[in-house]
């Protein structure tokens, strides 16, 4: 079907943001160094979203099924199975302790730790039964007096206690996500919380083990996640971003959505200190009315105005957790509304941090280029996410009469068995994420 000549890959997973402003898809492999290799990216316009939650089923499908065309033209892959990412103010990440009894030989082990988090997780199941638990993330330990364990397995004692956080969210705005995926032909291999993806991209792992924040600022909605010993602590997710920055230039310049986010992307400013000589900027009139001139000053002061509300709520949105003082990596902000001039010392400024934008790091591949910013953190978070939790699909080696590569679901290349379908799978991708959270220390 493609006419590309590749080799046959090792291991490919594909992840997919389905944003407010745009579904993107990336294919990679993982190459010699374990880094991801980028093999093609899909990108399409959303507009069956609001807020990051889907408001409209066939809209959505179509954006996907576009995003998805042109990745499997790029990559010469047909994708299957996906790595689908969820975000919202539905989703939430509720705390859990639990504490068991050590098996009788005295020394913790794997089926311990196993029975530690299905008690963490049970703790909450009954929490609400509008919810879904969608991950299960181990914190630390302590064994008997001996507090703070990362990794508690060998450990010599009686009981374990510790601590797991358990994102949550609403079941039927889960199952709108699916069945978007799966009407355009994909099956869901898992469903990742999306700052959970973007942290993965661009958190270096001094950051993640020490404590940090990533401000996701996307074009509906604005994620904050804390990171501290290596796993997420905190999240919330603030129903103001980047556009209705733009939404406030199209109101004070009296303009379009378009001609608005075009002079933002062009001339947009989040900071005055940093905003430069004034002009006058000419702004082409709606439907052939005349142009007008509007200062680059008043653009700067528009936008420093919403840009500081954002920070604001991110602010007491972190004072609120508790964890504020325990960010001693600052912040990372990521997302297509990081990108805006001068976000980072406005950032700052009102939080009070260190600040720094987050692109997705450790990545390789031709395409590279094209997924180094902030817009594509979520997604190569997702692709990375789905490495880690054995995601991936093995390929099919092209016979001498077959059609060049067809890596994916269907008929040819038969998926790795999905971990989410028994129950048994499930606690063993819970314990896979759980070693991999390990090495990463
Ligand atoms: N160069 C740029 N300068 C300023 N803003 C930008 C730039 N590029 C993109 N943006 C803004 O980034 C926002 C989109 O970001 P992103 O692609 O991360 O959002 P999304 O993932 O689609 O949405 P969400 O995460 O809220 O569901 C838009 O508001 C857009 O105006
Ligand atoms: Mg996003």
């Amino acid at each position: 079907m493609h006419g590309k000549d590749t080799m046959p890959k090792s291991d490919i997973a594909v992840g997919l943001d389905i944003g407010t402003t745009k579904v993107c898809v990336v294919v990679a492999e993982k190459d010699a160094r374990g880094k991801l290799n980028l093999l093609g990216r899909g990108l399409a316009a959303s507009e069956g979203l609001q807020r990051a939650t889907v408001v409209n089923i066939n809209k959505t499908v179509e954006a996907i099924r576009l995003a998805v065309a042109d990745a499997e033209r790029e990559s010469s892959i047909r994708i299957g199975r996906v790595n689908v990412g969820i975000s919202g103010t539905h989703v939430h990440c509720i705390p859990s302790t639990s504490e068991i009894s050590i098996n009788q030989t005295g020394v913790v082990t794997e089926s311990d730790v196993r029975r530690f988090l299905e008690k963490a997780r049970s703790n909450i199941r009954y929490l609400d039964i509008e919810n879904e638990i969608i991950h299960v993330i181990p914190q630390t330990f302590t064994v008997d007096d001996q507090e703070g364990l990362p990794d508690p397995i060998g450990m010599a004692g009686t009981t374990m206690k510790g601590s797991a956080c358990i994102v949550v969210g609403q079941k039927t705005k889960i199952r709108n996500i699916r069945q978007c995926v799966e009407k355009a032909g994909l099956e869901v291999g898992a469903i990742t919380f999306e700052p959970i993806a973007s942290g993965l991209a661009v958190l270096r792992e001094s950051e993640r083990k020490s404590g940090v924040a990533v401000i996701d600022i996307g074009g509906g909605t604005t994620e904050v996640a804390v990171y501290l010993d290596g796993a997420i602590h905190y999240s919330d997710v603030i129903k103001v971003a980047g556009n209705d920055v733009t939404g406030d230039i199209a109101y004070g310049v009296k303009t379009l959505h378009g001609i608005a986010e075009e002079l933002k992307i062009a001339y947009g400013c989040a900071y005055g200190p940093e905003s430069g000589q004034d002009e006058e900027l000419v702004v082409e009139g709606i439907e052939g009315r005349p142009s007008k001139y509007f200062p680059r000053s008043s653009l700067t002061l528009i936008i420093e105005a919403r840009m500081t509300e954002i920070f604001e709520m991110v602010r007491d949105s972190l004072n609120q957790s508790g964890f504020y003082d325990a960010l001693h990596a600052g912040a990372i902000i990521t997302g297509g509304g990081s990108l805006l001039r001068a976000t980072e010392p406005l950032a700052s400024r009102i939080l009070g941090l260190d600040v720094r934008t987050g692109c997705p790091e450790g990545v390789s591949g031709g395409i590279r280029g094209a997924v180094e910013s902030p817009i594509y953190a979520t997604v190569t978070g997702l692709v990375g996410h789905a490495f880690e939790h054995a995601l991936t699909v093995e390929p099919v080696t092209p016979g001498p009469s077959e059609p060049k590569p067809v890596v994916g679901q269907g008929a040819q290349p038969q998926p790795k068995p999905e971990p989410e379908e028994s129950h048994e799978g499930f606690w063993q991708k819970i314990l896979n994420r759980f070693k991999k959270f390990w090495e990463q220390l």
